[in-house]
């Protein structure tokens, strides 16, 4: 184990000093390393030091991902966001996987979040700014550092970036390499979400592109082809009335994201950039610190404090008013325009209760943010099939009602509030997966083991997906 990754500095990775872009502390006080001197939750127990410098070495000489303009851009928009303007759809996988980096896979993920996007622009009126969980969401949070089966206790596999699902020692044992492959899996992604969004595939004139090969058989399938139908109406009626292509419905924005959790990784990815000041992650647009690592006082929030990008912030229902002021004032400062994206996960029998004080709060800090809803991560559940093929076999899963009911409520509470909701952060796939119940085919327990193919928490299928974005682009036209 690599006792230093956990909390103490490490000399050897020693990056230059500097302000750090969202920092009011003395110059010399953030660097991308100083989180090594704070508490660090959730880091891999990598057993070789040597190799973990080795890889992070070569980590740090390789390209980053993603432009310090595209990363400004996004957060421009996500000062929209903040103020109604705009509308965030934040939408992937729990976990992505390196052997589901394949060119369907990735075009599913695509077609499915501008299928949504397309279903909330219609509904809310107002322009989405479209955030992949992708391109690098290959490491979780863990609640046990370690899985038991038997009489064998291994490590817990914390994502493809650490380790292998598998439940051997050999795959078990993190790995720092895999950092790299992740790097590389993250940039294939990337690469060929560019190039499809380049050649033309995120047309607004063209969604039939998007149709993904069960949207036929969809209950969903009329409902969606009448809106297509309409919105290409209303797109050539506008050009007609302009005389030209409307401005950008020719192509669309598309933005990566993932959980900025291993902070080894982070840091080796974070890198100054001509002819701007602070520093940059340049691993992804928009990283979120997660729920378990939000510590005002922890490694985290050291870290997320200096970078210039946009940050997520999970909330949930333990956090205290006062760890929230703390952790915002840390993030925060200068109070910048779409720097804070407060992504809230209360779960739907928490929310009314957790949700207000915390924007009353906000309001009392004289703060402004994103609020965006998450409504997986409160109400995961394990069920027992009493029947099917995973009859008495424990399983994780979400209910689609419980999911929608805390988005309901949410978009009530934010009314009330005159807050405006600015997003939704949703667990998908666009592929025909069996992992959450409900929706509009009635999905039950004993269906899931038929396609349950996620190795960390339940995703919506294609279907649930687009369903629900029907019924929260009606919400928001209810809303507006
Ligand atoms: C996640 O977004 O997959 C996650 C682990 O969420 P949270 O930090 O909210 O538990
Ligand atoms: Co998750």
């Amino acid at each position: 184990m690599h006792a230093s990754k956990a909390n103490g500095a490490n000399a050897s990775s020693a990056a230059p000093s500097s302000s750090g872009a969202g920092s009011d502390r003395p110059a010399s006080s953030w660097s991308p390393n100083s989180w090594r001197t704070k508490p660090c939750l959730q880091q891999p127990p990598w057993p070789d030091p040597t190799a973990l410098d080795r890889a992070l070495t070569e980590l740090r000489s390789l390209p980053p991902l993603v432009t310090s303009w595209e990363i400004e851009a996004l957060k421009s928009q996500l000062a929209d966001a903040a103020k109604g303007e705009r509308f965030l759809l934040h939408g992937g996988d729990c976990c992505e996987q390196f052997d589901e980096c394949t060119s369907s896979a990735i075009a599913a993920k695509l077609k499915i979040l501008l299928q949504m996007s397309l279903v909330l622009v219609h509904g809310g009126r107002r322009p989405v700014i479209r955030v992949g969980r992708f391109a690098g969401q290959y490491a979780k949070p863990r609640s046990s550092d370690t899985e038991s089966r038997g009489d064998v206790t291994l490590p817990s596999y914390r994502g493809d970036n650490v380790n292998r699902a598998e439940f051997t020692a050999a795959d078990r044992t993190p790995d720092p390499f895999r950092l790299i492959d992740g790097h590389a899996r993250s940039a294939m992604t990337l690469n060929f979400i560019r190039a499809l969004i380049d050649g033309g595939f995120a047309d607004l004139h063209h969604p039939e592109n998007w149709d993904l090969e069960f949207v036929k058989h969809s209950p969903l399938a009329a409902d969606y082809q009448k809106m297509v139908e309409q919105l290409g109406e209303s797109l050539r009626f506008m050009e007609t009335l302009a005389g030209a292509q409307v401005l950008g419905t020719n192509r669309v924005d598309f933005y990566s994201s993932h959980e900025g959790l291993i902070l080894d990784y982070e840091e080796a990815l974070t890198r100054t950039v001509p002819h701007r000041e602070g520093f940059y992650d340049l691993s992804t647009h928009f990283p979120w610190v997660g729920y378990r690592t939000v510590d005002p006082d922890g490694a985290h929030v050291e870290f997320f404090r200096g970078i210039a990008n946009p940050i997520g912030v999970k909330l949930g229902p333990d956090m205290s008013p006062e760890s929230l002021r703390r952790a915002l004032e840390a993030l925060d400062p200068k109070r910048e325009p779409g720097r804070l994206v407060l992504i809230c996960r209360f779960g739907a029998h928490q929310v009314a209760k957790s949700l207000p004080p915390m924007i009353d709060e906000v309001g009392r800090l004289g703060r402004t943010a994103v609020w965006v809803c998450d409504p997986m991560h409160g109400n995961t559940e394990t069920v027992v099939p009493a029947s099917g093929a995973g009859k008495g076999v424990p399983v994780k899963t979400r209910k689609f009602a419980h999911i929608l009911a805390e988005l309901e409520q949410s978009f009530e509470i934010h009314r009330a509030k005159g807050v405006p909701l600015g997003g939704v952060h949703i667990e998908l796939t666009g592929e025909d997966v069996t992992e959450c119940t409900g929706g509009a085919r009635g999905l039950g327990d004993e269906e899931l083991a038929r396609a349950y193919r996620s190795r960390v928490d339940p995703r919506l299928n294609y279907e649930q997906s687009l369903e629900m974005a029907m019924l929260i682009a009606r919400r928001m036209r209810g809303a507006t």
